[in-house]
């Protein structure tokens, strides 16, 4: 099948982002879709500007009429943000027929209404997963994965730099503007950086969440009450730590008998809350659904990449919804039956683990240096040991030692020996150690 050509309007941090990963995952991407994506053009408002070298890879223009006249380009990815002039562009695409991909959450906040309407009279498809959550499939979940539920909350951390710069002062103990500067050098903020401070940001994102879930029409901005994070200090994060509690910068849509709760602002959470355990640019989600229950979405949500794959994915949907033959619309194993490949599955031998022994050793001198000389014949490295027990006149004692990653096969030879040691009794309990890196 031909590739599918695309045009991309703005090349920003998301915009070079989307064009690292397309090229970077072309294989992998046309093995999902179908069909090979082909970038056929970028518009830019000045092309002499110094961005990313990835943007040498691609036909540049400053008319961005040369992608929404296009009669080649079926689809155009808007990736410059804002009310105007997204909104001509996406409008002008959709009425060309053109199919669209967006990470604009305010456009889709404010005039979504609008562009879904003008989107379902042209049959022409608006894809936004890249709006909320950048790297979360948080809008697919919602949409797809809990359509059976009927949504009770909505509870989460929606603005990556907010929770960038709460974060920062708590580990750094450092100020906030000290924190903004750097979130604004990292990429994370948007263009005017009062929009992730004040909470605008999360209310755009709550906004498209909250129709989602609740299936309520787009919410004027006005009816969500906001605060933002600038008057959060130093010191409060240090006293809400002290009694146990994070500051977390939170959008809550809630449904209640009288109608639904749709708010912004700092919050207090337990630090024994998972939530409050997200931190730097992380967003989560915490979903409640009468028959799901709760569940929690986690990712990196700001940055050229994480919003890049969000980007992509919509682009691959929309590709597939493009192809003639329904049955290879959603391939059921996610890949074009056509393009699944064999990879070896790899014996557990090869695997590279860290472990955590457990032992149980005779309480006399020179039986750790006999347990650690076995480690070292193998090659294992130790990272460390813990001698459990109260004192001397006990016979045995507790050893937990901690292993640096090594293969499993020669961890398995390590403790057939130290189990045949006559100082080693019983059997030793060993649990792999997972890095989550
Ligand atoms: N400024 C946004 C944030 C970018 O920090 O979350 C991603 O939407």
């Amino acid at each position: 099948m031909k590739p599918v050509k695309i045009g991309i309007i703005g090349l920003g941090t998301v915009g070079c982002g989307t064009l690292t990963v397309l090229q970077r995952n072309s294989q992998e991407i046309s093995r999902r879709a179908g069909r090979a994506i082909e970038i056929a053009m970028c518009a830019v408002k000045n092309i002499d500007k110094k961005r990313d070298p990835i943007a040498n890879t691609v036909k540049l223009t400053n008319n961005p009429n040369q992608i929404l006249e296009s009669s080649d380009i079926d689809i155009v990815v808007e990736l410059i943000g804002g009310i105007e002039p997204a909104y001509d562009y996406v409008t002008h695409a959709l009425r060309n027929g053109k199919h669209v991909v967006t990470a604009n959450k305010e456009l889709l906040a404010v005039r979504g209404k609008d562009l879904f309407q003008i989107a379902q009279d042209q049959s022409v498809v608006i894809a936004f997963e890249a709006a909320v959550g950048g790297g979360i499939s948080i809008i697919k979940a919602i949409r797809e994965g809990l359509a059976g539920n009927r949504i009770q909350s909505l509870i989460g951390i929606i603005n990556g730099t907010s929770n960038y710069i709460l974060t920062g002062m708590k580990e750094n103990q450092c100020s906030f503007n000290d924190m903004l500067e750097e979130s604004q050098k990292l990429g994370y903020a948007e263009a005017d950086p009062t929009f992730d401070i004040a909470g605008i940001d999360a209310v755009h994102k709550l906004i498209i969440l909250a129709s989602i879930a609740f299936g309520v029409p787009l919410q004027k901005i006005s009816d969500v009450n906001r605060i933002g994070i600038e008057s959060i200090t130093y010191d409060d994060i240090a006293y809400a730590n002290e009694l146990g509690f994070s500051v977390k910068p939170l959008a809550i849509a809630k449904r209640s008998q009288s109608g639904i709760e749709i708010r912004v602002h700092p919050a207090l959470i337990s630090n024994q809350r998972l939530l409050a355990n997200v931190n730097g640019v992380m967003n989560a989600i915490l979903v409640t659904g009468d028959a799901a229950g709760r569940t929690l979405y986690y990712g990196a949500g700001a940055g050229a990449e994480p919003t890049a794959s969000a980007v992509v994915a919509d682009l691959v949907d929309v590709v597939r919804v493009m192809t003639s033959d329904p049955e290879n619309r959603v391939p059921h194993l996610a890949f074009q039956p056509n393009s699944i490949s064999s990879l070896p599955v790899l014996s557990v031998n090869e695997i590279s683990t860290a472990n955590y022994l457990r032992m149980t050793v005779e309480n006399q001198a020179g039986v750790l240096a006999e347990v650690t000389k076995i480690l070292g014949d193998h090659e294992i490295s130790i990272e460390s040991i813990l001698q459990k027990g109260t004192g001397s006149h006990e016979d045995v004692l507790p050893v937990v030692i901690i292993t640096q990653e090594t293969v499993e096969s020669r961890m398995l030879r390590a403790i057939e020996q130290l189990e045949s040691l006559d100082s080693v009794k019983g059997t030793i309990t060993r649990i792999r150690i997972e890095d989550l890196n």
